[in-house]
Parts: structure tokens; sequence; C-alpha cells
């Protein structure tokens, strides 16, 4: 659907550009015969990520991770693999939709880094840097945002709005 958004913030046009840098980038960043395990964060960055890995000319396997939000425990949040996934001496790509507070790519963070990956890498799309409550290390960053909740590219207000090809926000 290409927008229902009532204020578009990043159009599709603007993604897709971005998405092929951050892509060049990684790709640049990675041996020519080597592999990437990219671990995409469920359920947000399911178009980002499906976007990005076809821009990347490197050997990819590709997991999905669920993270849930533990609401009354805001420094809390919960990850389970929906297939059993490598990770132990890869070269460990973690795709996320958005940082907010930092907290779940934090706590996602030291859970991967106990699997012992080869090599730890980090890709989000969207930064609300202001909302940082925590500091955590990201290697590649689509766009910084403003506080206030969005919408499309993946990301949900109650599980709508996923399949918007803008970002932007509701009323
Ligand atoms: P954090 O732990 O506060 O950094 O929260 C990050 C998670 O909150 C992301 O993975 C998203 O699922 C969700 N989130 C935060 N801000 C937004 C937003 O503006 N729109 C949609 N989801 C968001
Ligand atoms: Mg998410």
């Amino acid at each position: 659907m290409r927008s229902l958004a009532s204020e578009i913030l990043i159009d599709a046009e603007k993604i897709r550009r971005r998405v092929r840098e951050l892509a060049a980038e990684i790709e640049r960043d990675t041996p020519e015969n080597g592999e990437i395990a990219a671990l995409i964060v469920l359920k947000g960055a399911f178009v980002f990520g499906s976007d990005l890995l076809r821009e990347i000319n490197r050997h990819v396997r590709i997991g999905f991770l669920e993270s849930h939000r533990d609401v009354e425990h805001p420094g809390l949040a919960d990850f389970a693999f929906t297939h059993p996934f490598r990770v132990e001496g890869s070269d460990l790509l973690i795709i996320e939709d958005i940082l907010d507070t930092g907290h779940t790519m934090n706590h996602l963070l030291s859970r991967m880094r106990s699997r012992r990956p080869a090599r730890l890498r980090t890709v989000v799309l969207l930064d609300k840097i202001s909302r940082r409550e925590v500091p955590v290390p990201v290697d590649y960053i689509g766009f910084q945002i403003p506080d206030k909740w969005v919408v499309g590219y993946g990301l949900d207000e109650e599980e709508r709005f996923r399949n918007l090809q803008d970002i932007g926000y509701v009323e």
C-alpha cells in the first residue's frame, strides 16, 4: 500500500536510496568470499531486511528472531529464534528497524555475544537518538528521526500500517 500515513516523514524513494547506500557499505566491509549471518529482528525489520539483503553482493544466511518488548519492564526484552540458526563463529549482522531507548538492542547484543560470533555488526534503519537511555554501538544507521511514533515500511501501530511504502506519522 502506497500510504495511509497522515504525514510522510521519509518517502519510498528516499528509503530505497538510503538502503542501497547501507548495503554498499556493508558489502565493502565484508570479504568477497565471506558469508554474512544476517539476523532479522521480527516483526518490524522484515521489510528493511529483505530489501537490504537483496542489495548485498555476498553470500548470506538468513535467520529470524522475534523480539517482544516487556511493557511492564521497559528495560527488559525477550527474544526467540523462529528456527535454529548458527551464530557461533559467524559474521553476524543484526538487522533492526528502529532504536528508541536502546534497551532492546542492548539486551540482544549481550545475548548474541554470549553465542560467540566471530564478528558482530548491527544495522538499524531508524534512530530516535533523543530517546536513548542506554548507549548502544551501531555500525550502520539509516536515518536519525525525531521523537514521534512512526509507522510504515515494516513498522506498526498495533500491528497496522506495516505494509505502507513510506515511513510516516498517523493521527
Ligand atoms: P527500544 O528498546 O526502546 O529501543 O525499542 C525498540 C523497539 O520499539 C523497536 O524494535 C520497535 O519494535 C519499537 N518502536 C520504537 N519506536 C517505534 C516507532 O516509532 N514505531 C514503531 N515501533 C517502534
Ligand atoms: Mg522491533
